[in-house]
């Protein structure tokens, strides 16, 4: 099966595990790693509702807390097929680089993007090595 189809499979099953009584929007995601595992996450949402997190930041994650810096690709599943939000768009673009994120509806409707078409003009760490000093 295509790599586009399995992740996005692994983002809709990690979905029927949000946590969103508030907003009820349930949203699953799937990273691929370099070396072609996979971590899924879904949207945790908090009573102190800035405190939620999102599926595609809680994917990256367990990736990241299982030892992997580097990676191939990202998929998102939401009933509408929603893209990742400006934070997440951050956080991918810092941890797995410009990488393909697909994303995906009930429908199955894929789409894809890059992070680097997501978050065009980034701030990163290239931006903090050039302020430091001495
Ligand atoms: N959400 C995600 O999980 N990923 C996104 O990229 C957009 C928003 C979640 C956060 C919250 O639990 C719900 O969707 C509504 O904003």
């Amino acid at each position: 099966m295509a790599e586009s189809k399995v992740l996005i499979r692994k983002a809709q099953e990690a979905a029927q595990y949000s946590h969103s009584p508030f907003s009820h929007f349930a949203v699953g995601a799937a990273v691929l790693t370099a070396d072609g595992e996979i971590f899924q996450g879904c949207n945790i949402e908090s009573s102190s509702y800035g405190l939620t997190v999102c599926a595609e930041r809680n994917a990256i994650a367990s990736a990241v807390v299982n030892g992997h810096t580097e990676f191939k690709a990202l998929a998102v599943f939401s009933e509408n097929g929603a893209l990742p939000c400006g934070a997440c768009r951050q956080v991918i673009w810092d941890i797995c680089g410009d990488i393909p994120i697909y994303v995906a509806d009930r429908e199955g409707e894929l789409r894809q993007h890059r992070s680097s078409e997501l978050l065009p003009i980034p701030f990163d760490d290239r931006v903090l090595k050039g302020a430091q000093k001495g």
